[in-house]
């Protein structure tokens, strides 16, 4: 396994080729960075379920770098998809559409839809476009890291989680932190309505302006195995207590406003939501490398991103 932290242009056309190669390339998005490889290769995704130790019934999500590559993925894609497309991609939302022929059982996890997403950061997309050159149709990636634990953001924590697991000939692309720091939202497609799988910084609010209409809201088809049909997800070594108070070395993450109680172990002080998603799971990282055994968590009020993140906390917490 190689880091690469100068990603010039070589670099990433190298790291194309790895991935051309059938090997796995760790790539950043604005999300949480990726463990990629190519969406088309059996062995290579393979690799991916091994490294994470993850179920092989657990869907990948395949990155592209446009709208064109969509329409190779998926098939009776409804009208309003591409108005999503339109608005949000390249960004953090992943639509589930009727998988084409394309997308084999060993990517969709056996399920009859594909979820596909085109990144906005500069390294992963530009590492979309540059596999598409070659011949690449998409790369199936989820977060890099172990089953059930905190998605890297950065690529730091990307060798934390998996470095000992990848290949000699595997690479990791750092391009430092990711802006946004939680996952995309994941909203299935395949009916006339969407609803929304995952919430995350792309909101229900703003899909139900952008079309028009309102939608259902977590309302989870228990035939998609989504993330969540897991309990436990997102989880450090140390416990995650929600909204309780502090004892003396408890780690705790609140909101700035929020003050830390004597003999605490302040990990974060995000002064909005937006910051609060950057930097939750560094923080609970931090709580590990510290050596917490337990965790504070404040929960954000409210709808939009905070939804998102009490999401992830209401999982980590049930650990
Ligand atoms: O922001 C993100 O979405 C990141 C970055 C790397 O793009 N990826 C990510 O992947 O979070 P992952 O695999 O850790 O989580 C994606 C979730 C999976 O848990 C899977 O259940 C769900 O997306 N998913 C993927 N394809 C799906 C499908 N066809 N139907 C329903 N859920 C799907
Ligand atoms: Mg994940």
């Amino acid at each position: 396994m190689q880091t690469i932290s100068n990603c010039t242009v070589a670099a990433i056309q190298n790291a194309a080729k790895s991935l051309k190669d059938g090997h796995l390339v760790a790539f950043p998005t604005e999300t949480v960075y990726g463990l990629g490889a190519d969406a088309t290769n059996e062995k290579a995704v393979s690799k991916i379920y091994s490294v994470k130790e993850r179920p092989t019934d657990h869907p990948l999500i395949v990155h592209v770098s446009s709208w064109s590559q969509v329409e190779k993925w998926a098939r009776d894609i409804p009208e309003y998809v591409k108005k999503l497309s339109d608005m949000y991609w390249p960004g953090p939302i992943t639509l589930v559409l009727r998988r084409s022929h394309l997308a084999k059982d060993f990517v969709t996890g056996g399920q009859n839809t594909v979820g596909l997403r085109v990144p906005d950061q500069k390294i992963g997309l530009m590492l979309a476009k540059e596999f598409e050159k070659i011949g690449g149709l998409g790369i199936a990636a989820p977060s890099a890291n172990k089953f059930g634990a905190v998605s890297p953001t950065t690529a730091e924590a990307v060798v934390d989680e998996i470095g000992a697991a990848l290949g000699r000939l595997d690479l990791i692309l750092d391009d430092g932190e990711c802006k946004v720091g939680v996952e995309s939202t994941i909203v299935d497609c395949t009916r006339d309505k969407p609803s929304i799988l995952r919430p995350g910084a792309v909101t229900s609010e703003m899909i139900e302006e952008t079309l028009n209409i309102k939608i259902s809201q977590g309302a989870i088809d228990i035939q998609i195995r989504a993330p969540g049909s897991f309990k436990s997800h997102y989880a450090p070594m140390a416990k995650v207590a929600l909204d309780e108070s502090a004892q003396p070395g408890d780690g705790l993450i609140a909101l700035a406003s929020i003050p830390t109680p004597v003999g605490v172990i302040r990990l974060a002080s995000p002064i909005n939501h937006e910051e609060y998603a950057n930097v939750l799971f560094r923080a609970l990282r931090l709580g590990d490398q510290k050596g917490l055994k337990k965790i504070v968590v404040f929960q954000p009020e409210g709808s939009g991103l905070a939804l998102a993140i009490r999401d992830r906390l209401v999982k980590a917490a049930s650990g």
